[in-house]
């Protein structure tokens, strides 16, 4: 019996020690099979020159990484890099800050330098719990920086900011925490507003708006001069217009989108609910690698549709309802942006058809009409003609002022490394992505026959603009009315998908 016991004691000892091995070796292979297909530090390089050529003489610019946000007690939410920061280094760690100069600087040693970024210093014990940190060496080896030091370098980096024309940065937010590390965000600002001296120009420019101009020129010519705007724009110009390494990752992001909600037309049905819904479309981002959503998954059944930005997804049987869902895949910093409107019976009623197609009209319209030379305006113009025409012929709006309650938002805005991407709003070009997106929404207890109420339907797409006209993105995801209805007849692996019910 003792024996007997030896043995498991020594099966069970043998199996923990394998066991043990087989999980390092599952963390060893893990960490090597990670996703190459970030951009690469070229391009991020070849940002940081396409903007320092654009920098006004004798400035240097400095950019700040996103703050971590906390979600609550010791529980912070899932960190996400500015896209500027990002756009211009690759960095995806907090508490860093990137100094770009118009031209070259010489150091002690008497090399010349054009930028230096401050990384987060690399820490044993904090990567045991919260991941490997890139550090000095992992920033020059992997995104190709030539001057990397740690966030401590920056408390005191001996950057005269007085002899530069101009220090541009990006208004603080002021929503980052004092932590107990040493050269967190809060530390880094603090000391850029030390050696700015922020609180005098803060107080300088208080004073103008008292003064006269003439006078108020001369204050300010003492102080350090800065401008908070300059940026924006800047990177606005450089942003609205993809790369083609930034396309492949985008039209990546927005076909991920598009199989997603081809999927969810297979596996609907009505005794699902909202957030069920927006678990199948997340698990296929998943399943392609995508780390993200580019923002909170809207799933609106019925009436809920017509929050434009509805988040609760909460609503536990979708029934017979229309259900709106705009969701949108992030992947490696890309988001995609993609709505369609579903019957959940799989067959639109005569009233939702009607509306359905009115919308997807005017789609084709805003769609045709995005191509080089127009604006984002155009877009807009086309569609909310047509739906506009038709809502007052079928009687829901009295007038064109009166139909813009039931299409109260734009149709287009870019996409990119933010869902709403920044742009300069000028023409469109080649290699620009937008969306279009009309919409046509009747709350419950609108002003017109109730047989309209609770109907709420977006069709959302992803246009690249090129020189042979607009190119659908999102084309995978069928749009028309029949096209849908006969893909929602499709099987779904989902179907035989059964868990145990809980009481
Ligand atoms: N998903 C947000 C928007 O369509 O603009
Ligand atoms: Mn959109
Ligand atoms: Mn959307």
């Amino acid at each position: 019996m003792i024996i007997f016991r030896i043995q498991i004691y020594i099966l069970m000892k043998t199996n923990i020690i394998s066991f043990c091995l087989f999980l390092v070796s599952l963390l060893i292979s893990a960490q090597k099979d990670l996703p190459n297909d970030y951009l690469s530090s070229e391009f991020h390089k070849s940002r940081r020159d396409a903007l320092r050529q654009q920098l006004p003489k004798n400035s240097v610019a400095i950019f700040f990484a996103n703050p971590v946000r906390n979600r609550a007690n010791d529980v912070d939410y899932v960190y996400h890099q500015d896209p500027n920061f990002y756009y211009l280094t690759g960095y995806r760690e907090p508490h860093a800050v990137l100094v770009i100069f118009s031209e070259d600087q010489i150091n002690d040693q008497g090399n010349s330098y054009n930028e230096i970024i401050y990384v987060q210093k690399r820490n044993k014990r904090a990567e045991q719990w919260t991941g490997y940190r890139l550090g000095v060496e992992g920033t020059k080896d992997k995104l190709g920086f030539e001057m990397v030091f740690n966030g401590e370098a920056f408390l005191n980096s001996g950057i005269d900011f007085s002899k530069f024309d101009k220090v541009l940065f990006q208004a603080f937010e002021d929503d980052y925490r004092n932590t107990r590390q040493k050269a967190d965000l809060f530390d880094l600002i603090t000391a850029f507003k030390t050696q700015i001296s922020y609180n005098e120009i803060l107080a300088i420019e208080n004073k103008n708006d008292q003064l006269e101009n003439k006078e108020a020129n001369v204050i300010q010519n003492k102080a350090i001069s800065t401008d908070t705007r300059i940026l924006y724009r800047l990177l606005a110009g450089l942003r609205q217009t993809k790369t083609p390494e930034e396309l492949q990752l985008l039209i990546k992001a927005v076909r991920i989108s598009a199989i997603g909600q081809r999927e969810v037309m297979k596996a609907i049905h009505s005794n699902m609910s909202e957030a069920e819904v927006q678990g199948i479309h997340e698990y296929v981002y998943k399943k392609y690698g995508s780390e993200y959503e580019g923002y909170p998954s809207i799933v609106g059944a019925g009436n809920n549709g017509c929050v434009l930005h509805y988040i609760e997804n909460a609503k536990m049987t979708i029934d017979n309802d229309l259900v709106l869902m705009d969701l949108g895949a992030e992947y490696h910093g890309y988001t995609a942006d993609v709505t369609r409107t579903i019957p959940a019976s799989g067959k639109f009623s005569e009233a939702q058809k009607i509306i359905y197609d009115i919308v997807y009209k005017a789609q084709e319209a805003g769609i045709a009409a995005s191509v080089i030379g127009n604006t984002l305006r155009s877009p807009d113009d086309a569609a909310r003609e047509i739906i506009n025409k038709e809502l007052i012929a079928l009687g829901i709006a009295k007038n064109e002022k009166d139909a813009r309650q039931y299409f109260p938002h734009g149709t287009s805005h870019h996409i990119g490394l933010d869902v709403h991407d920044p742009s300069l709003r000028g023409l469109l070009e080649a290699n620009m992505v937008i969306t279009v997106e009309p919409g046509i929404y009747i709350p419950e207890g609108s002003d017109c026959d109730p047989k309209w109420h609770g109907i709420a339907v977006r069709i959302e797409d992803d246009i690249l603009i090129t020189d042979e006209g607009p190119v659908n993105l999102s084309y995978e995801a069928p749009r028309t009315s029949e096209a849908i209805e006969a893909l929602m007849k499709e099987k779904s692996a989902l179907n035989s998908f059964k868990l145990p019910k809980l009481d």
